[in-house]
Protein backbone atom coordinates (compact mmCIF):
# COMPACT_ATOMS: atom_id res chain seq x y z
CA UNK A 1 0.00 0.00 0.00
CA UNK A 2 1.41 3.67 -0.94
CA UNK A 3 0.96 6.05 0.99
CA UNK A 4 -0.48 8.86 -1.18
CA UNK A 5 1.87 12.21 -1.03
CA UNK A 6 0.63 15.25 -2.16
CA UNK A 7 3.48 18.73 -2.17
CA UNK A 8 2.92 21.91 -2.69
CA UNK A 9 5.00 23.47 -5.07
CA UNK A 10 4.91 27.38 -4.17
CA UNK A 11 8.44 27.94 -7.27
CA UNK A 12 8.85 32.16 -6.32
CA UNK A 13 6.51 32.75 -4.62
CA UNK A 14 5.71 34.27 -0.59
CA UNK A 15 8.12 36.21 1.19
CA UNK A 16 8.82 35.03 4.83
CA UNK A 17 6.36 36.69 6.21
CA UNK A 18 3.57 35.13 4.03
CA UNK A 19 4.87 31.77 4.46
CA UNK A 20 4.47 32.20 7.93
CA UNK A 21 0.95 33.18 6.94
CA UNK A 22 0.20 29.79 5.08
CA UNK A 23 1.51 27.55 7.78
CA UNK A 24 -0.58 29.25 10.58
CA UNK A 25 -3.88 28.72 8.36
CA UNK A 26 -2.92 25.10 7.10
CA UNK A 27 -1.70 24.20 10.46
CA UNK A 28 -4.64 23.50 12.00
CA UNK A 29 -6.98 22.70 8.94
CA UNK A 30 -4.76 19.82 8.36
CA UNK A 31 -4.65 18.44 12.03
CA UNK A 32 -6.75 15.37 11.45
CA UNK A 33 -4.82 14.84 8.54
CA UNK A 34 -4.51 10.86 8.32
CA UNK A 35 -2.97 8.35 5.99
CA UNK A 36 -1.64 11.45 3.46
CA UNK A 37 1.95 12.90 3.50
CA UNK A 38 2.00 16.24 2.99
CA UNK A 39 5.37 18.46 1.29
CA UNK A 40 5.83 22.30 1.41
CA UNK A 41 8.10 23.46 -1.02
CA UNK A 42 8.98 27.15 -0.13
CA UNK A 43 11.52 29.34 -1.92
CA UNK A 44 14.74 28.64 -0.38
CA UNK A 45 14.72 31.78 1.96
CA UNK A 46 11.17 30.71 3.72
CA UNK A 47 13.04 26.76 4.35
CA UNK A 48 13.65 27.63 7.58
CA UNK A 49 10.75 29.50 8.61
CA UNK A 50 7.81 26.88 6.91
CA UNK A 51 10.26 23.88 8.84
CA UNK A 52 10.18 25.94 12.27
CA UNK A 53 6.25 26.00 12.24
CA UNK A 54 6.27 22.38 11.45
CA UNK A 55 8.90 21.40 13.70
CA UNK A 56 10.75 20.20 11.47
CA UNK A 57 13.94 21.40 11.92
CA UNK A 58 15.59 18.52 13.27
CA UNK A 59 19.18 18.81 13.02
CA UNK A 60 19.73 21.53 15.55
CA UNK A 61 20.93 25.12 14.28
CA UNK A 62 24.24 25.86 15.73
CA UNK A 63 23.31 27.29 19.14
CA UNK A 64 21.88 30.99 19.22
CA UNK A 65 20.40 30.75 16.19
CA UNK A 66 17.53 28.36 16.57
CA UNK A 67 14.26 29.36 15.64
CA UNK A 68 10.76 28.66 17.72
CA UNK A 69 9.61 25.34 16.96
CA UNK A 70 6.09 24.02 17.37
CA UNK A 71 5.99 19.81 17.62
CA UNK A 72 2.56 19.98 15.56
CA UNK A 73 2.30 17.88 12.38
CA UNK A 74 5.79 16.92 12.56
CA UNK A 75 4.97 13.60 11.02
CA UNK A 76 2.57 14.33 8.35
CA UNK A 77 3.45 17.63 7.02
CA UNK A 78 7.15 17.65 5.59
CA UNK A 79 9.25 20.17 4.32
CA UNK A 80 10.86 20.03 1.08
CA UNK A 81 13.07 22.18 -1.36
CA UNK A 82 12.33 23.09 -5.15
CA UNK A 83 15.89 22.32 -6.66
CA UNK A 84 19.27 21.96 -5.19
CA UNK A 85 23.06 21.81 -6.98
CA UNK A 86 24.26 18.13 -7.83
CA UNK A 87 27.54 19.39 -6.08
CA UNK A 88 28.22 18.68 -2.71
CA UNK A 89 30.06 21.98 -1.76
CA UNK A 90 32.25 24.70 -3.64
CA UNK A 91 33.00 27.68 -5.98
CA UNK A 92 29.44 27.51 -7.81
CA UNK A 93 28.18 30.73 -6.97
CA UNK A 94 24.50 31.35 -6.23
CA UNK A 95 24.21 27.32 -5.76
CA UNK A 96 22.50 25.65 -2.86
CA UNK A 97 23.55 22.09 -1.44
CA UNK A 98 21.56 18.88 -0.29
CA UNK A 99 23.58 19.48 3.17
CA UNK A 100 22.30 22.69 3.47
CA UNK A 101 19.05 21.83 2.85
CA UNK A 102 19.51 18.82 5.20
CA UNK A 103 20.62 21.08 7.80
CA UNK A 104 17.02 23.58 7.46
CA UNK A 105 15.08 20.46 7.79
CA UNK A 106 14.33 19.64 4.51
CA UNK A 107 13.74 16.06 3.71
CA UNK A 108 12.36 16.06 -0.07
CA UNK A 109 13.36 17.80 -2.89
CA UNK A 110 12.04 18.77 -6.68
CA UNK A 111 14.17 17.90 -9.52
CA UNK A 112 14.05 18.32 -12.61
CA UNK A 113 10.53 20.24 -12.91
CA UNK A 114 10.19 21.35 -16.39
CA UNK A 115 10.37 24.97 -15.33
CA UNK A 116 13.65 24.09 -14.53
CA UNK A 117 14.07 21.94 -17.91
CA UNK A 118 13.19 24.87 -20.53
CA UNK A 119 13.84 28.05 -18.50
CA UNK A 120 17.27 27.13 -17.13
CA UNK A 121 18.29 24.33 -19.33
CA UNK A 122 18.59 21.44 -16.95
CA UNK A 123 19.09 18.06 -19.01
CA UNK A 124 18.60 14.55 -18.56
CA UNK A 125 21.91 13.49 -17.56
CA UNK A 126 21.49 16.98 -14.91
CA UNK A 127 18.45 15.99 -13.24
CA UNK A 128 19.60 12.49 -12.44
CA UNK A 129 23.25 13.73 -10.92
CA UNK A 130 21.15 16.28 -8.55
CA UNK A 131 18.42 12.78 -7.43
CA UNK A 132 21.48 10.59 -7.19
CA UNK A 133 23.19 13.64 -5.13
CA UNK A 134 19.68 13.78 -2.78
CA UNK A 135 20.28 10.30 -2.10
CA UNK A 136 23.64 10.42 -1.03
CA UNK A 137 23.11 13.49 1.47
CA UNK A 138 19.91 11.60 2.33
CA UNK A 139 17.00 13.72 1.14
CA UNK A 140 14.50 11.92 -0.92
CA UNK A 141 13.81 13.40 -4.76
CA UNK A 142 11.01 14.03 -6.21
CA UNK A 143 11.94 13.33 -9.91
CA UNK A 144 9.40 15.55 -12.07
CA UNK A 145 9.31 14.30 -15.91
CA UNK A 146 6.54 14.95 -18.74
CA UNK A 147 5.52 15.75 -22.13
CA UNK A 148 5.32 19.43 -24.27
CA UNK A 149 2.33 19.89 -26.17
CA UNK A 150 4.33 19.38 -29.34
CA UNK A 151 6.09 16.13 -27.90
CA UNK A 152 1.94 15.27 -26.86
CA UNK A 153 0.73 15.60 -30.34
CA UNK A 154 3.78 13.75 -31.91
CA UNK A 155 2.89 10.80 -30.21
CA UNK A 156 6.01 10.61 -27.94
CA UNK A 157 4.35 11.12 -24.47
CA UNK A 158 5.23 7.83 -23.61
CA UNK A 159 8.72 8.29 -25.12
CA UNK A 160 9.81 11.10 -23.84
CA UNK A 161 8.69 10.10 -20.19
CA UNK A 162 10.67 6.90 -20.70
CA UNK A 163 13.59 8.38 -21.68
CA UNK A 164 13.52 11.22 -18.42
CA UNK A 165 12.34 8.22 -15.69
CA UNK A 166 15.60 6.11 -16.39
CA UNK A 167 17.89 9.21 -16.88
CA UNK A 168 16.71 10.59 -13.62
CA UNK A 169 16.63 7.04 -11.82
CA UNK A 170 20.38 6.24 -13.67
CA UNK A 171 23.10 5.25 -11.12
CA UNK A 172 20.59 4.52 -8.13
CA UNK A 173 20.47 1.59 -6.05
CA UNK A 174 16.94 -0.25 -5.93
CA UNK A 175 16.07 0.96 -2.74
CA UNK A 176 16.83 4.08 -4.02
CA UNK A 177 14.79 3.79 -6.99
CA UNK A 178 12.10 2.61 -4.55
CA UNK A 179 12.17 5.24 -2.53
CA UNK A 180 11.75 8.17 -5.31
CA UNK A 181 8.86 10.01 -5.49
CA UNK A 182 7.96 10.64 -9.25
CA UNK A 183 5.95 13.56 -10.70
CA UNK A 184 4.45 13.27 -13.82
CA UNK A 185 3.44 16.48 -15.20
CA UNK A 186 2.39 17.49 -18.53
CA UNK A 187 3.89 20.64 -19.53
CA UNK A 188 0.83 22.04 -20.96
CA UNK A 189 -1.23 21.41 -18.18
CA UNK A 190 0.78 23.19 -15.72
CA UNK A 191 -0.11 26.86 -14.61
CA UNK A 192 -2.96 26.33 -17.32
CA UNK A 193 -6.16 25.53 -16.36
CA UNK A 194 -6.79 22.41 -17.93
CA UNK A 195 -5.61 19.31 -16.41
CA UNK A 196 -4.99 15.95 -18.20
CA UNK A 197 -7.75 13.80 -17.35
CA UNK A 198 -7.59 11.82 -14.53
CA UNK A 199 -8.05 8.07 -16.81
CA UNK A 200 -5.34 9.65 -19.33
CA UNK A 201 -3.35 10.29 -16.58
CA UNK A 202 -3.47 7.21 -15.21
CA UNK A 203 -2.38 5.31 -18.52
CA UNK A 204 0.46 7.32 -18.44
CA UNK A 205 1.49 7.06 -15.38
CA UNK A 206 0.84 3.25 -15.63
CA UNK A 207 3.64 3.51 -18.55
CA UNK A 208 5.93 5.36 -15.98
CA UNK A 209 5.65 2.29 -13.61
CA UNK A 210 5.96 -0.41 -16.12
CA UNK A 211 9.29 1.47 -17.19
CA UNK A 212 10.02 1.35 -13.43
CA UNK A 213 9.11 -2.42 -13.83
CA UNK A 214 11.35 -3.12 -16.65
CA UNK A 215 14.37 -1.76 -15.57
CA UNK A 216 14.40 -2.56 -11.57
CA UNK A 217 11.89 -5.59 -11.50
CA UNK A 218 7.75 -5.28 -10.62
CA UNK A 219 8.16 -5.38 -6.78
CA UNK A 220 10.31 -2.18 -6.78
CA UNK A 221 7.95 -0.49 -9.03
CA UNK A 222 4.97 -1.26 -7.09
CA UNK A 223 6.42 0.65 -4.21
CA UNK A 224 7.32 3.65 -6.17
CA UNK A 225 4.59 6.96 -5.71
CA UNK A 226 4.04 8.32 -8.86
CA UNK A 227 2.36 12.07 -8.42
CA UNK A 228 -0.07 13.85 -11.23
CA UNK A 229 0.77 17.78 -11.44
CA UNK A 230 -0.66 19.87 -13.48
CA UNK A 231 -4.02 22.19 -12.57
CA UNK A 232 -4.88 19.82 -9.73
CA UNK A 233 -7.25 21.89 -7.44
CA UNK A 234 -9.80 21.12 -4.72
CA UNK A 235 -12.89 20.20 -7.33
CA UNK A 236 -10.27 17.54 -9.36
CA UNK A 237 -8.20 15.85 -6.84
CA UNK A 238 -10.40 13.34 -5.74
CA UNK A 239 -11.12 12.34 -9.64
CA UNK A 240 -7.43 11.87 -9.87
CA UNK A 241 -6.64 9.92 -6.52
CA UNK A 242 -9.72 7.28 -7.46
CA UNK A 243 -6.96 6.11 -9.79
CA UNK A 244 -5.42 2.98 -9.72
CA UNK A 245 -1.27 4.56 -10.77
CA UNK A 246 -1.82 7.82 -9.30
CA UNK A 247 -0.37 7.89 -5.46
CA UNK A 248 -0.75 11.89 -4.56
CA UNK A 249 -0.18 15.26 -6.51
CA UNK A 250 2.28 17.62 -7.35
CA UNK A 251 0.56 21.00 -6.79
CA UNK A 252 1.60 24.89 -7.75
CA UNK A 253 -1.14 27.48 -8.13
CA UNK A 254 -3.53 26.16 -6.27
CA UNK A 255 -1.50 25.48 -3.38
CA UNK A 256 -0.57 28.95 -2.46
CA UNK A 257 -3.49 29.47 -0.16
CA UNK A 258 -3.91 27.50 2.70
CA UNK A 259 -7.65 26.46 3.32
CA UNK A 260 -7.46 25.37 -0.96
CA UNK A 261 -4.21 23.60 -0.13
CA UNK A 262 -5.38 21.50 2.81
CA UNK A 263 -8.46 20.69 0.95
CA UNK A 264 -6.44 18.89 -1.44
CA UNK A 265 -4.89 17.12 1.38
CA UNK A 266 -8.03 16.36 2.85
CA UNK A 267 -9.21 14.86 -0.87
CA UNK A 268 -6.22 13.03 -1.28
CA UNK A 269 -7.67 10.83 2.12
CA UNK A 270 -7.81 7.01 1.14
P1 LIG B 1 0.04 24.04 -11.30
O1 LIG B 1 1.61 23.74 -11.21
O2 LIG B 1 -0.63 23.23 -10.22
O3 LIG B 1 -0.07 25.53 -11.08
O4 LIG B 1 -0.40 23.62 -12.66
C1 LIG B 1 2.10 22.44 -10.97
C2 LIG B 1 3.61 22.44 -10.92
O5 LIG B 1 4.24 23.19 -11.67
O6 LIG B 1 4.21 21.67 -10.15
Amino acid sequence: MRTPIIAANWKMNKTIAEAIAFMEAFTPAVADLTGVEAVICPPFTALAAVGAKLGGIRPAFPSGAKLAMSSENAARVALGAQNMAKEAQGAFTGEISATMLKEVGVTYVVLGHSERRTLYAETDELVGAKVKAAFDAGLTPILCVGETLEEREDGLTDSVNKRQTLAGLAGLTADQVAKTVIAYEPVWAIGTGKNCGSGDANTTIGAIRAVVAEAYGQSIADQVRIQYGGSVKPNNIAEYMGQEHIDGALVGGAALEAASFAQICQGAKA
